[in-house]
């Protein structure tokens, strides 16, 4: 299985995670693999997709989570439910504007935390790539030395390009979600965190 930049990330939105949650939505969950980590870490997880094939993936894989087949942008989602609503990789399939449905879908208190995708270089994009290297490399190393070959590669979630860059991001969160932070990461990503009034 390739390097995923995705996954690569689940630490850190774990370690992000508010005190004491129990309920949780995972939007744009793919087939599942952090909506089944929340449940590991003791919530009770929705986790919506909008491509069927994909959410029949999640599903076979079981591992706890309620799975939806919806939009996000568009279903009608539970007034203020959810102690955490996580989004990796799956805003920029959607209009940005979508983060206010999350916020209205979290209790009060409740966090919002986006692994978001953005467009263009910056400095920091050119660090990533030798980054992005060695990592792929550890991960084809190691799958050399286990035996693994391309065939048993896992289905994979629909990928697309970004279309706003940092900026516009960091811009349209200060507009959308007063108090939000936009945090850069590493392998063209950021770190939207948002955190509803109590
Ligand atoms: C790049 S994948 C990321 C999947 C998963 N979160 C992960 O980290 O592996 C983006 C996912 O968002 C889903 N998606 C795209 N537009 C959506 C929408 N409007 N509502 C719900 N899910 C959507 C896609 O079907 C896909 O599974």
């Amino acid at each position: 299985m390739p390097f995923d930049h995705n996954d690569h990330y689940h630490p850190l939105l774990l370690r992000h995670l508010p005190p004491h949650g129990r309920t949780a939505l995972d939007v744009g969950c793919g087939t599942g693999r952090f909506a089944r980590r929340l449940v590991a870490h003791g919530y009770r997880v929705d986790a919506l997709d909008a491509d069927p094939a994909t959410l029949a993936v999640a599903e076979a894989s079981g591992g706890g989570p309620r799975y939806r087949l919806a939009d996000a942008a568009t279903a009608e989602l539970p007034h203020a439910r959810y102690d955490v609503i996580t989004c990796l990789a799956g805003l920029h399939h959607m209009p940005f504007e979508t983060v206010t449905r999350f916020t209205q879908a979290l209790a009060p208190g409740g966090r919002l935390l986006v692994l978001g995708c953005y467009a263009g270089v910056t400095a920091w994009d050119l660090a990533a790539i030798p980054a992005n290297a060695v990592a792929r490399l550890a991960v084809y190393a190691g799958e050399r030395a286990m035996g693994a070959g391309a065939d048993t590669a896992p289905r994979k979630a629909a990928v697309r390009e970004p279309g706003m860059t940092l900026p516009e991001v960091r811009a349209a969160a200060q507009r959308l979600l007063p108090g939000s932070r936009v945090r850069q990461l590493l392998y063209w990503r950021y770190l939207l965190e948002f955190t509803a009034p109590e």
